[in-house]
């Protein structure tokens, strides 16, 4: 497994590239990370990954961004990074980390699940309702958002 180190973003120094990988619209990102916190995973110097968490309601934070460059995808780096979430959650005492996930993206339900999230709900015609353009993954469209949490 690759060795990183995870360390909190300056608003200034947010690499949207990144970010855009998880999430098409640059709206809801804009959104986002003006409310949340950024986290980036590095190798040396570099950035290797993101993910970025919101406060949703009194004890209760969700990833709402999380993202691997490319190239470093399948070598662990994103599963390090929701256990980083879930202890950092864990220590500012929140009792449910959150997260939604498309329909299609199998690679992303099984992280999250072998990570100890359960699915909670499906929110259905969620991507139909709230982006414009199609996304296919897997050969799926990707109509509706899982929702899954984890109590802390
Ligand atoms: N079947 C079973 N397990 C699978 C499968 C599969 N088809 N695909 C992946 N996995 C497992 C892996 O085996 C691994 O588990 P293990 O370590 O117990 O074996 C786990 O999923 C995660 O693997 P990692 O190597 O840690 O994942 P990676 O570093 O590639 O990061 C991520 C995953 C973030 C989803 C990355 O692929 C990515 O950036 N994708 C594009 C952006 C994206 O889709 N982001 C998430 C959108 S949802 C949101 O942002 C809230």
């Amino acid at each position: 497994m690759v060795d990183i180190s995870i360390k909190e973003l300056d608003y200034e120094s947010i690499p949207y590239n990144l970010l855009l990988l998880a999430d098409d619209s640059k709206d809801a990102i804009e959104d986002y990370i003006s409310r949340g916190r950024c986290y980036g995973a590095y190798i040396n110097q570099n950035i290797v990954g993101i993910y970025v968490l919101l406060k949703t309601r009194s004890f209760t934070i969700e990833i709402v961004n999380i993202a691997v460059k490319k190239e470093y995808q399948n070598q662990g780096i994103g599963k390090k990074m929701v256990l980083d979430a879930i202890n950092r959650a864990k220590l500012e005492n929140f009792k449910v980390l959150e997260v939604g996930t498309g329909n299609c993206g199998i690679c992303q339900l099984a992280l999250y699940q072998k990570c100890g999230f359960r699915i909670t709900h499906v929110d259905r015609d969620f991507f139909n309702k709230h982006y414009e353009e199609k996304i296919i993954e897997n050969g799926i469209e990707c109509v509706d958002m899982i929702r899954l949490s984890i109590d802390l």
